[in-house]
């Protein structure tokens, strides 16, 4: 991972495109121009690119020059090749779809599941990361129904590049032009991200003896959110959903590393290879971790813990009183679970923070890394639709304690996790690997 003392972004690595098969759509906007110099940057740095032309689309830019350029037929009519289930295939053979430009047609269609065309077909088959380019006239990007879809399709996941602010079509000027191409190459670089590039795809996910680097290696990681318990039926929490901390505890294991993952109630599936206790409480975290932080190598801290409890948590449900009693509730301060893992924290062992802000995230970040003994925190704001929690993108600041700043652009978290995970391996004393922890 690329790390500056220096304030500008890390681009994303596009040696991710080499080798990837983009599903490249193409929706009927003045700019759909453009998307014949994306296809050949794409083919440029090694993708194998199939365009798909919506009707519109083809009215701006021709099947044929997009064929020349990708070296495949472009298909443009659901039905052309009936016996093939064409959408399907399309879909099933994306490692990711980038749809440039995409006019607010396109987007209202998959934010709502319509599928009436070949390119709408495909997007809702695939089961692959997406990247949208909208372009479109100010106005149609600023009405409350596209932005509204944009919001919706940024939840469940897809990348949003653009739209630049800058000339458009009929000589106005403004919000609606399709982002450069070289801002929506990184951003499909970035949504296969490392590890699930096709080149790293068998490495990252069968590793073999080989190919462990963090064999021997003890990490712990905490995941999503705690409960604070009030009565039997309420409870204080939060809205994490545990995905970061999970995406975190994969990435660790698929490089070989024994990974106890702590993780607060949550529908996350256990990721392979990764040992999962649940815990409800962040008293019930803070002994699971400290249990385990001596002979843990990294402690990695995902969850979003509850800074204060309940006083007291009531053995029945509690009763309203008349209708204009106010109820007061008192709280008392939970333990610091990684502020106490630093207070005790023992040479070549590396802990790692997030901290999630909603402003000055900057300066809460550095403060925590400090007041915490972390040796790195990555900062996330949380007000953001794409960022944070319960999505499955984050973008963030990666501070590290030795005075290193890498901004971390908008990814899939578990690209997000890979790059961490890479600059842990950094700050990791150089071992005889493999090793067992067991003696320690
Ligand atoms: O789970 P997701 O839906 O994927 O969302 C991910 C996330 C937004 C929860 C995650 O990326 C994140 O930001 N996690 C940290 C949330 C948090 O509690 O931040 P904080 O700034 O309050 O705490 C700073 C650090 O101290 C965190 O590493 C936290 O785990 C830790 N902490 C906090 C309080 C406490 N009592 N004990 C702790 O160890």
């Amino acid at each position: 991972m690329t790390e500056h003392p220096a304030t500008e972004p890390a681009a994303p690595d596009r040696a991710a495109l080499q080798g990837a098969r983009v599903l490249l759509g193409v929706s009927g906007g003045v700019a759909a121009y453009k998307a014949a110099l994306l296809a050949r940057g794409l083919v440029t740095h090694g993708a194998q690119v199939q365009a798909v032309l919506t009707d519109a689309a083809a009215r701006f830019v021709t099947p044929a020059q997009l064929a020349a350029l990708t070296g495949r037929p472009v298909p443009t009519d659901l039905f052309e090749d009936a016996h093939r289930i064409v959408h399907v295939d399309l879909a099933r053979q994306a490692d990711v779809a980038a749809v440039a430009p995409a006019t607010a047609n396109v987007l209202g269609k998959l934010a709502h599941g319509l599928a009436d065309d070949l390119l709408s077909s495909a997007l809702l088959c695939l089961d692959a990361p997406l990247v949208l380019a909208p372009a479109m006239h100010t106005e149609m990007w600023e009405h409350p129904a596209v932005t509204a879809n944009v919001a919706m399709l940024r939840e469940r996941g897809a990348l949003m590049v653009g739209p630049d602010h800058g000339p458009l079509a009929g000589g106005d000027h403004g919000p609606g032009r399709l982002a450069e191409e070289d801002a929506i190459l990184d951003a499909v670089a970035a949504a296969l991200g490392p590890s699930t590039a096709p080149a790293q795809a068998t490495a990252s996910t069968q590793p073999t003896a080989g190919d462990e680097p963090l064999a021997g290696l003890h990490a712990v990681v905490t995941a999503g959110a705690t409960r604070e318990h009030l009565d039997p039926v309420r409870y204080l929490t939060n809205r994490a959903s545990g995905r970061m901390g999970y995406a975190v505890a994969g990435a660790l294991a698929r490089r070989g590393a024994t990974v106890e993952l702590i993780a607060g109630p949550g529908e996350q599936p256990d990721p392979a290879g990764v040992t999962v206790q649940r815990v409800e409480t962040a008293r019930e975290m803070h002994a699971a971790v400290l249990a385990r932080a001596d002979v843990a190598d990294v402690v990695v801290g995902a969850a979003a813990v509850a800074d204060f409890r309940p006083a007291e948590t009531a053995a029945h449900k509690r009763k309203k009183g008349a209708p204009d009693e106010t109820e007061q509730l008192t709280l008392v301060r939970n333990p610091d679970i990684l502020g106490d893992v630093g207070a005790r924290k023992r040479p070549g062992q590396v802990l790692v923070g997030f901290a999630a802000e909603t402003q000055d995230e900057e300066a809460q970040g550095a403060d925590k890394l400090a007041r915490k003994g972390l040796d790195l925190i990555v900062v996330n704001r949380v007000d953001a639709p794409d960022a944070g929690f319960a999505v499955d993108t984050n973008r963030g600041l990666l501070l590290g304690a030795d005075g290193t700043r890498a901004e971390l652009p908008l990814m899939r978290k578990d690209a997000l996790a890979d790059r961490l995970v890479e600059a842990i391996v950094a700050r990791l004393p150089s071992r005889d690997l493999p090793q067992t922890n067991a003696d320690r």
